[in-house]
């Protein structure tokens, strides 16, 4: 099956300053997955803060080379400078950002903004072309150029904001959205509204997402596919409703015990995030200074990879999902 995403192996160090001078920070640490091209999905990231989601993102956004590691898309690798088009590019793969107050500025008006990214795209040749394209793009978020027109950003509340911005994001009609926490500048009532206009998105233009949330509510209802990120490390991948109900990986059970009503956040222990061990060659379990079933061997030796079948993925030695089996024996 051809791929419409690839990321193989990927890891981004950063160097760090200050009281930790000189040392690395392995922020993305060989992290692979993959969508599908025939099959539009929404991929949710989660993981606590600092663990690597929107440097990963960032990474696809071709905003941040990888270190190690090769990203493709359609098969074409980013490292391929002679098959790069920035402008098919941008029309492949748009971002939503978290704050659409900081997308738009407030000296443009926001129909503005809709404009010339259909002008300057190419995707409108004159204006009469652009008003059809930016009408057609806000319905599809359930607004229109006559409610929009004129007004600036500070005009709007953020969830309409927001929808503005991935209409914005539409009139390329992408083949991936990234979305990096869209939802959590904006008022609760409002969260699912937006959430839920991805899945329409996804099956209406077959536009496939990639949604970075701390909000394991939202994710739970929206997402197709679940990767859960511990200190840069993929460390559980797959379906979404098995990865909630049955969970595999103890530090993904940690999160789900959590899952909330929505709109909630990590509960106080969980967004603690454990700091010690963020370093440059780890040669253990990332996971074994918290977690209740660490032996010996977690403490000695990284986890590879272990597949679960049915397209799941766990980085653990003692998975959940088998502990459970055998509990039941
Ligand atoms: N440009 C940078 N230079 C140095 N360190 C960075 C840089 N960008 C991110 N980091 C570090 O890399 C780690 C991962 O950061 P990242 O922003 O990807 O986390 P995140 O999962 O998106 O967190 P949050 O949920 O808070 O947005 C963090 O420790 C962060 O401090
Ligand atoms: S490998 Fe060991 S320490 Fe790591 S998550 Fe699994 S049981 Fe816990
Ligand atoms: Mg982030």
């Amino acid at each position: 099956m051809s791929k419409l995403l690839e990321v193989n192996g990927v890891s981004k160090i950063f160097r760090v300053g200050g009281m930790l001078r000189g040392k690395k920070l392995v922020a993305v640490d060989n992290v692979s997955l993959s969508i599908d091209s025939d099959k539009p999905v929404i991929l949710s990231i989660v993981g606590e803060s600092g663990c690597g989601k929107s440097t990963l993102c960032k990474m696809v956004l071709r905003l941040h080379n990888p270190d190690m590691g090769e990203i493709k898309l359609d098969g074409k690798s980013y490292s391929d400078k002679k098959s790069y088009d920035p402008k098919q590019f941008k029309l492949d793969v748009q971002p939503i950002f978290q704050n659409p107050y900081e997308s738009f500025s407030s000296r443009k008006t926001v129909d503005t903004y809709l404009y010339n990214t259909a002008l300057r795209l190419g995707i409108a040749k004159n204006r009469s072309e652009a008003d059809k394209v930016v009408d057609e793009s806000l319905k599809s978020v359930g607004m229109s150029l006559e409610v929009v027109k004129g007004k600036y950003s500070t005009q709007f509340s953020g969830g309409e904001l927001q929808r503005v911005s991935i209409a914005r994001a539409l009139i390329t009609r992408p083949k991936l959205i990234i979305a990096d926490e869209p939802v959590a500048a904006i008022d609760a009532s409002m969260k699912m509204n937006i959430v839920n206009l991805f899945k329409e998105l996804r099956d209406k233009y077959k536009i496939s997402f990639i949604y970075i949330t701390h909000d394991l509510s939202t994710a739970y209802y929206v997402s197709d596919y679940i990767a859960t990120l511990y200190r840069g490390c993929l460390i559980e991948y797959g379906p979404a409703k098995q990865i909630m109900d049955n969970p595999a990986h103890p530090y993904t059970e940690l999160l789900m015990s959590s899952v909330p009503r929505i709109g909630d956040k990590w509960s106080e222990e969980i967004a603690m995030a454990d700091m010690e061990g963020k370093e440059y060659a780890i040669s253990y379990c990332k996971f074994a200074p918290r977690c209740p079933y660490a032996t010996d061997k977690c403490r000695q030796a990284k986890p590879e990879p272990k597949d679960l079948g049915g397209g799941r993925m766990v980085l653990c030695y003692y998975p959940m999902t088998e502990k459970k089996k055998e509990a039941k024996k």
